[in-house]
């Protein structure tokens, strides 16, 4: 493995800016008058900025503002909302060298990958604010003569949105703006290792003329998320984050009647058959599990390799993966950055020793934290790549979300695809193959929200449906025309106009 260089950040001596909630349309401090760092993964001495840490208070008083906001949010009409969110579009499209590079200096991952998180911002804006001019709902015939029915979507109300670290704005933007596109008024606790990222697309609406009151940011940690999800004015709670949070989450939901869209962990899987094009499955394999240091709910975790191939497999990808270069995300040299905190690097340190342990898996390369020399201020681990992994093993069963990933040897297709889907999850998996039949076999049997054939698990566009199956979810699907099923619900209509009409009319009609 290459060793990194210092990459040019600023000094934590600089004076550290300081950063506000947004409630009703003004940028103020928490009621706690208290502030916590956020802190660049890549180098801890680095503070990036102080941001509120808010309570139950601050919480209350957002949604007091997206009460006030709703009503004439809602009955703007959904192009004009829709018109205000391209013009978002467009500040997003702007900022995105700044936005990017702030991202990389929260949250770790490399300017690419920041770059690409910021992309999907945009392009989730720009498709779902196209949703403003359809919105489709659907005409029917009704049941008696001279009666017209139809369905419509109205708004749920007010909407919660709890976001994790992994994707700093991509994420905040799946469920802020179909929210607002149907009408909704919002409540946004943004996560805390990267506020910024929530911040600066916060800061973007209000920008874009969005009115007061109808998106509120609360900075903070445990408090202001309990808060929001035991709120009552809250109608809805869509959040992304671990299957632990997001149970505890649901079961709070549905004590309230609150709607409820999780979206959790995975434990996702490349299969790679005999007659795959085994480079092509080395490189997916890497991305797939090395991309964002694996901290990716769609992150190729496990590599189910038919035996025939799995020895020549296994060797290119452990030479591919020692290469990998870690480092600071801001140097354009880095393949890999840093974890995001203490607490993730301790887990996945954790794994590691599990797989070490556990029934004789070989720890092909990596397992090591990166202390030394550039990297002593950071939470850096080396690739980590595990082989002749049992499928039975904590380590190919367990959501890691880390650079690490284990090699699981197969014979017959079925067996596979067992493989596949015997975890409690079911996000996204993927076959490697030439075989046009087995690849629709796969297609057909694999228990996943999302597949993919000769292409890792990763890489998920904004206009299909995302999410999962089993532990994954609960559901629902963000992205695509789907995720208006979660931020809109139905309301059937019925006119009955025979009311002037002739009975002579309607009797004709009669049976
Ligand atoms: C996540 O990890 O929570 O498909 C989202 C992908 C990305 C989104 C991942 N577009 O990997």
């Amino acid at each position: 493995m290459a060793t990194a260089k210092k990459a040019p950040v600023k000094s934590a001596r600089t004076s550290v800016k300081k950063y506000s909630n947004y409630i009703g349309g003004e940028w103020v401090k928490s009621s706690s008058g208290e502030y916590f760092d956020n802190v660049n993964p890549a180098d801890h001495s680095d503070i990036v900025g102080r941001f509120p840490r808010s309570t139950a208070e601050d919480v209350n008083a957002a949604v007091e503002a997206a009460k006030s906001a709703a009503t004439k949010w809602r009955r703007t009409p959904a192009p004009k909302r829709a018109e205000i969110l391209f013009k978002l579009g467009e500040i997003l499209r702007e900022n995105k060298d700044e936005y990017t590079v702030q991202m990389t200096r929260e949250m770790g991952k490399v300017t690419k990958e920041a770059g690409g998180d910021v992309q999907e911002a945009i392009d989730c804006t720009y498709y779902t604010a196209g949703e403003g001019r359809r919105l489709h709902g659907f005409t029917t015939p009704a049941e008696m003569p001279n009666k017209f029915a139809m369905c419509v979507r109205q708004p749920v109300g007010l909407c919660g949105l709890i976001t994790p670290f992994n994707f700093p704005m991509a994420i905040p933007s799946w469920k802020l703006i179909p929210a607002l596109v149907c009408g909704n008024t919002v409540v946004l606790k943004s996560g805390e290792d990267v506020p910024l990222s929530s911040l600066n697309l916060v800061k973007a609406c209000e920008q874009a003329g969005i009115p007061k009151g109808v998106v509120n940011l609360v900075n903070g940690f445990h408090e202001p998320g309990a808060a929001l999800v035991e709120h009552q004015d809250v109608r809805l709670i869509s959040f992304t984050g671990s299957t632990s949070t997001g149970r505890i989450i649901a079961e709070q939901c549905a004590r309230d009647n609150k709607i409820v869209s999780l979206e959790m962990g995975g434990k996702n899987a490349i299969i790679v058959m005999d007659d795959a094009d085994i480079d092509n499955a080395v490189e997916g394999s890497l991305w797939g599990a090395f991309g964002t240091s694996g901290q990716r709910c769609t992150a190729s975790s496990r590599l189910i390799v038919h035996k025939k191939v799995y020895k020549k497999f296994c060797d290119k990808l452990v030479e591919r993966v020692k290469k990998l270069r870690v480092g600071n995300g801001l140097d354009p040299n880095t393949d890999v950055g840093p974890v995001i905190n203490q607490q993730a690097m301790d887990k996945i340190l954790g794994y590691i020793e599990i797989g070490q342990k556990e029934d004789k898996a070989t720890l092909a390369c990596g397992g090591n934290r990166l202390s030394k020399g550039a990297y002593a201020n950071g939470y850096f681990i080396e690739p980590t790549v595990f082989t002749n992994v049992k499928r039975t093993m904590r380590i190919a069963r367990e959501e890691i979300f880390g650079p690490v990933t284990c090699v699981i040897p197969f014979s017959t297709f079925d067996e596979a695809i067992d493989i596949v889907n015997e975890v409690a999850y079911g996000l996204s998996s993927a076959i490697y193959t030439q075989d046009v039949n087995q690849a629709f076999y796969a297609m057909q049997e694999l228990y996943t929200g999302i597949c993919y054939v000769n292409s890792a698990t990763i890489g998920a566009e904004v206009h299909l449906p995302f999410g999962g199956t089993k532990g994954t979810g609960n559901g629902h699907r963000e992205a695509g025309t789907q995720v208006l099923d979660i931020f809109s619900e139905w309301k059937a209509l019925y006119i009955d106009y025979s009311g002037k009409l002739q009975k002579a009319q309607i009797d004709e009609v009669e049976i």
